[in-house]
């Protein structure tokens, strides 16, 4: 009964749009309004699958208004087609004016393979649109969003006071050294006086200075390039230029300051910190705007285990602040924005050194 009731109503809107020969009496009283509605052919080929052709099984086509250049409200429900070997798809009932087409193919599981939108101004009659191009969808990575259990590990590491910058020799020493024509007898061949400047760190006799000898050295090597009655190069060389020795000096004094910095005691806040001055660390995962997860940590060491499992999605990125307290209370290491990335198995190990962001 309640197809007869369905059949009837289709005589008057949203039946089919052109008089087919079967139709007899469900034929439009008006076949005039039946034979200006717009007959649409639309174009998809799959060609640009590749190799997902012969996986594409299903074409679902969505229709929209235009309305002020954009897309509007959904005009009908979309249209399903098998995949066809013309790629050639008849879309009836359709309106007169502006519309945006949408079409995606799918796989016989129902996965997106290609998607394609285009917009067409629709007129009475039949009509051939231009073809509609589709977007390959990258394969599903594993990585994909879905939601996981994150399982975390923090993993604390104290490192030393970070190593004093290793001194460096810079370019215009070394052309300064090339064009005083040091290297001729200061080579590691020749070794005149037992000063090998061929390369930095110097030598003298054959050992390499420490600090505070490479300083003395590049004192002594300014000091007797400016000097009269014993210079460098020799007398009966051509005389060294004075920028030359102001660069040789500039080398001199920058040795110094590394030198005297390097040999600075420790000061209260970088004193080193060892696994007994950690006693505990929390850790807030932020999941939007307002809305933030504590998640307890239990220590085992320098490593902090979350003993909460809460489901986040993985390949997505979240931001979380760190705070490590000492036995009372005090903060010994506040970060308050960092970020990591959930893997699809969700577990992650976050690495923080306690050195890293202390002041001091
Ligand atoms: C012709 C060879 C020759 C050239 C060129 C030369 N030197 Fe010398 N240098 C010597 C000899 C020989 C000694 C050892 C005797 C002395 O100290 O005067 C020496 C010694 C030194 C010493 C002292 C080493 C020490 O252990 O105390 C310094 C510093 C030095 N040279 C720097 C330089 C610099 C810088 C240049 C380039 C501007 C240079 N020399 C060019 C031959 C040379």
């Amino acid at each position: 009964m309640l197809f007869a009731v369905g059949a009837a109503s289709c005589l008057d809107s949203s039946g089919p749009s052109t008089p087919t020969p079967a139709a007899g009496p469900q034929a439009p009283s008006n076949p005039s309004i039946a034979l200006t509605s717009p007959e649409v052919q639309l174009p998809i080929p799959l060609a640009l699958l590749g190799d997902g052709q012969s996986a594409a099984q299903k074409v679902q086509i969505n229709i929209f208004k235009v309305e002020g250049g954009l897309r509007g409200e959904a005009l009908k429900e979309p249209f399903e087609f098998g995949v066809n070997a013309e790629s050639l798809y008849t879309l009836s009932g359709l309106e007169a004016g502006p519309l945006e087409i949408s079409a995606t193919v799918t796989d016989a599981s129902g996965q997106t393979l290609a998607e394609g939108a285009m917009r067409a101004n629709i007129v009475a009659g039949l009509q051939t649109l231009p073809e509609l191009i589709l977007r390959r969808q990258p394969a599903p990575s594993e990585t994909e969003a879905r939601p996981v259990l994150l399982d975390l590990t923090l993993n604390l590491t104290i490192k030393g006071p970070p190593a004093p910058p290793e001194p460096t020799e810079p370019a215009v020493v070394r052309a300064a050294l090339k064009a005083s024509s040091c290297l001729g007898c200061h080579s590691q061949r020749s070794a005149r006086g037992g000063l090998v400047l061929e390369k930095f760190p110097y030598q003298t006799q054959n050992t390499a200075l420490s600090a505070g000898g490479q300083v003395a050295i590049v004192r002594e090597m300014a000091a007797r390039m400016s000097s009269t009655d014993a210079p460098m190069p020799p007398t009966g060389f051509p005389a060294t230029k004075p920028e030359n020795i102001k660069i040789i000096e500039a080398f001199a004094e920058s040795l110094t300051a590394t030198a005297e910095a390097s040999a600075r005691p420790a000061t209260e806040a970088s004193a080193p910190l060892d696994e007994k001055s950690i006693a505990a660390a929390s850790l807030e995962i932020k999941l939007g705007a307002a809305s933030r997860i504590v998640l307890p940590l239990q220590k085992d060491g320098l490593t902090f285990r979350a003993d909460a499992t809460p489901g986040l999605i993985a390949g997505q990125s979240y931001h979380y602040s760190l705070r490590v307290y000492d036995p009372q209370n005090l903060v010994l290491l506040d970060l308050p924005d960092a970020v990591f990335t959930v893997p699809a198995d969700g577990k992650v190990n976050l690495l923080q050194d306690m050195n890293a962001s202390r002041g001091g």
